[in-house]
């Protein structure tokens, strides 16, 4: 073969005739090599930990709610009655708003998946302020047990209260990786239709449909509260005592009430 001209460096291999540049990789390139490896370690860290909210999954389903929010004009403003918990607590399309109110201000007690932490389970088919599944809006709007479940009337637009509240009420008979003991009272499975109830959402605390409440026993959710009772015991059984010490620890919860959409691109 031909001897190179110029005044590259040969290898000094020989295959078959064939003779090799000595050009190694140049040291900016296996510095960026280097530094992708290193990112990439960092990257699976963040994004695989499992820290709810940073997935693409979490994401792309943040970017849609914050689309569907501007949206709200379709639906008007909500006022959490009865049909309006009834309709939306099926709708997974406004699901999706109430659960992105929910990821970012409500999993500090209520943990993500709704098990429960500071806060009661919100699983189980027992509760301590709800009777009726249009109470779920009014103790979200309003807070219970003296702060302890602050009050978000002020703190998130009216149609989000109302969604979170629909998104709490999808979160029943789930099951939890961790649940909380069940607290407060067994309550009816909700309605899927108004028709299913007669009282339309007045004044029906004290007569609690007595038809609906003789399903409760054969209700899915059973294993709910199995589960909630074998989970870790911390003993809360008199239904308010536990969370009055609660309201002392209000400052958790300073947080803006829903982080901008969309602006979040790290
Ligand atoms: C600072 C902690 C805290 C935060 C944040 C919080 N909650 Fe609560 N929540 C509580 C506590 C404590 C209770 C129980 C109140 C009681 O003892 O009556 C509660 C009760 C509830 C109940 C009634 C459960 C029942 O059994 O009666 C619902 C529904 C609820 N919270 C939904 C929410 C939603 C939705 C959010 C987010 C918008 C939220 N909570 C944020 C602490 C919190």
């Amino acid at each position: 073969m031909s001897e190179t001209s110029d005044n590259h460096e040969l290898s000094g291999h020989v295959y078959d005739g064939i003779q090799e540049y000595d050009n190694p990789t140049p040291g900016w390139w296996n510095w960026l090599f280097f530094a992708t490896a290193v990112h990439s370690l960092f990257y699976f860290i963040y994004f695989h930990s499992g820290v709810s909210g940073r997935g693409v999954i979490d994401q792309y389903e943040r970017a849609n709610a914050a689309n569907l929010r501007q949206q709200f004009s379709e639906i008007g403003e909500l006022q959490g009655t009865r049909a309006e918990m009834i309709k939306f607590y099926q709708d997974t399309k406004w699901l999706d708003v109430g659960k992105v109110v929910y990821q970012a201000n409500c999993i500090t007690c209520h943990a993500p998946d709704g098990g429960g932490l500071q806060g009661p389970n919100l699983t189980d088919d027992a509760y301590k302020n709800v009777k009726q599944i249009e109470d779920l809006a009014k103790v979200v709007a309003d807070g219970a047990n003296n702060g302890a479940m602050p009050a978000w009337r002020t703190r998130l637009h009216p149609n989000e209260v109302v969604l979170v509240a629909c998104y709490v009420a999808s979160l029943r008979g789930t099951s939890p990786a961790q649940p909380k003991e069940a607290e407060g009272n067994v309550i009816p499975p909700w309605p899927t239709s108004l028709e299913e109830s007669p009282e339309d959402g007045q004044d029906s605390s004290e007569t609690t449909t007595p038809d609906v409440s003789s399903e409760t026993p054969e209700s899915s959710n059973e294993g709910a509260i199995e589960n909630g009772a074998a989970g870790d015991g911390t003993a809360e059984a008199g239904a308010g005592d536990g969370a009055a010490e609660g309201s002392t620890e209000e400052t958790t919860n300073s947080e803006p009430p829903l982080v901008a959409p969309g602006g979040g691109g790290e």
